[in-house]
């Protein structure tokens, strides 16, 4: 069966990056120049999908606004022919089918992906979380969704991160994990370091059997007292198996800020009009300071 919707949880509260996010959502923080979540939403649709939800919280008018038309704005660049610019607002409110759903209550991860049970129904679907943006060739979500067309059961996005990593994420455990996608035997939300079965990260690609609404709906907090998608998950794999995907591509989260500085310099570099200055800006950045 073919993914045709994405969820795309949004309602994060952006801790570590205040006092940016005080008054806007981490998603809507630009990269370069555009806002994070329109990097994962343009990854969804070159995925071939159509109908995407996003879940947000208090911010709610922000990303909304993002991509819904803005009459005014297309008027004004209309008026003044400027063209370019005016192509680039309509296309974002053309690139899906949008909708959008509040979280009243940040009760964990597990929870906002429940907000999306009536959108879902009964088919697989796509979770891309909002704040990690994944560069590579392949779309990252396609990478999940090629081995769900040959698996047909739940799949995670997994790639390795050093070893005092493991507990901001989570983590599985695998049968022949050295291969491109393998079962899983297990997986555990951010565990002490002792505990943890892997270096294996979870990263925030899934594609998920649509069982896994009835799964949380029994799932009890866990982890930071948090309705968790892992715990869900790890029901899901004794019941229908659940495969990971390592996958390819360059991933910054950008609810971190010295990622979010990286992955704003790594995607500035892709741009033709900003790589050459940009590096040269970089090599006196870092010749003084080799000096000092
Ligand atoms: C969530 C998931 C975790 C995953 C991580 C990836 O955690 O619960 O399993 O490894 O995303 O970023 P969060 O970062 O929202 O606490």
């Amino acid at each position: 069966m073919r993914i045709k919707k994405a969820v795309i949880p949004a309602a994060g509260f952006g801790t570590r990056f205040l006092p940016a996010t005080k008054a806007q959502p981490k998603e809507m923080l630009p990269v370069v120049d555009k806002p994070a979540i329109q990097y994962i939403v343009e990854e969804a649709v070159n995925a071939g999908i159509e109908d995407i939800l996003i879940v947000n919280g208090r911010f709610k008018r922000a990303i909304e606004d993002h991509f819904d038309r803005s009459m005014e704005l297309e008027m004004h660049l209309d008026h003044h022919k400027k063209s370019e610019a005016l192509e680039l607002v309509r296309g974002i409110s053309d690139l899906a089918n949008i909708h959008f759903i509040r979280q009243p209550e940040q009760l964990g991860l597990g929870h906002a992906i429940l907000m999306a049970k009536s959108f879902v129904g009964s088919e697989p679907f796509a979770v891309l979380l909002g704040d990690e943006i994944i560069e590579s060739e392949t779309p990252a979500i396609k990478q999940l969704m090629n081995v769900y067309e040959e698996e047909r059961s739940s799949v995670i996005g997994v790639r390795e991160v050093a070893p005092e990593q493991v507990k901001s994420y989570g983590i599985v455990k695998g049968e022949d994990t050295s291969r491109d996608y393998f079962p899983l035997k297990d997986l555990i939300e951010k565990p002490a370091p002792e505990e943890a079965p892997s270096n294996l990260a979870i990263v925030g690609r899934y594609i998920i059997e649509p069982s896994i609404f009835e799964l949380i709906e029994s799932t009890c907090p866990g982890k930071n007292g948090e309705i968790q998608l892992t715990d869900a998950l790890r029901k899901q794999l004794g019941q229908e198996g659940l495969w990971a995907v390592r996958l390819v591509g360059d991933r910054y989260d950008i609810g971190d800020k010295l990622e979010y500085i990286k992955a704003s310099i790594a995607l500035a570099l892709k741009r033709d009009e900003m790589a050459r200055p940009l590096l040269r800006y970089l090599e006196d950045v870092v010749m003084s300071e080799m000096r000092v």
